[in-house]
């Protein structure tokens, strides 16, 4: 199984940049390209509660911003002690954008779970459904 080491340090080091004044809930996320680039993002978080963007999504974005379509996994950080599994909306934006990528949620020790997207979002609705 491919290492992922690298990929979750660069999720948790993107904590740092977390804009959660309201939630104080840091949250960072790095996504490897199939050639093995990193991008990675923080949540930001807006005044109306419901416009905050997720660390997976804001990671995604500059990713997808910067011409990137290819992707193999996905590393999501936070300060919980557990595993941080993506919000529902960001499953959806993963599966979307990355398509069916490893998902590796870490812990606060720094251990990794690997899980596919098709577990965290089966029966998916998605580009098929548009055709
Ligand atoms: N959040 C993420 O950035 N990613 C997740 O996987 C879970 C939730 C953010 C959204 C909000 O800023 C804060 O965590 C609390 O929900």
């Amino acid at each position: 199984m491919m290492n992922y080491d690298s990929l979750a340090l660069a999720a948790k080091q993107a904590k740092a940049n977390s804009f959660s004044p309201y939630s104080k809930f840091r949250v960072g996320a790095a996504v490897l390209t199939r050639d093995g680039r990193i991008y990675t993002g923080c949540n930001v978080e807006s005044s109306s509660y419901s416009l905050t963007l997720c660390a997976e999504r804001t990671a995604l974005c500059k990713a997808v911003s910067e011409g990137e379509r290819a992707f193999k996994a996905i590393a999501i950080a936070s300060d919980e002690k557990g595993y941080t599994s993506p919000c529902g909306a960001c499953r959806q934006v993963i599966n979307d954008l990355a398509g069916n990528v490893d998902v590796v949620l870490t812990n606060r020790s720094g251990k990794l779970k690997i899980v596919k997207v098709s577990k965290l979002l089966p029966k998916a609705f998605g580009a098929d459904n548009l055709k």
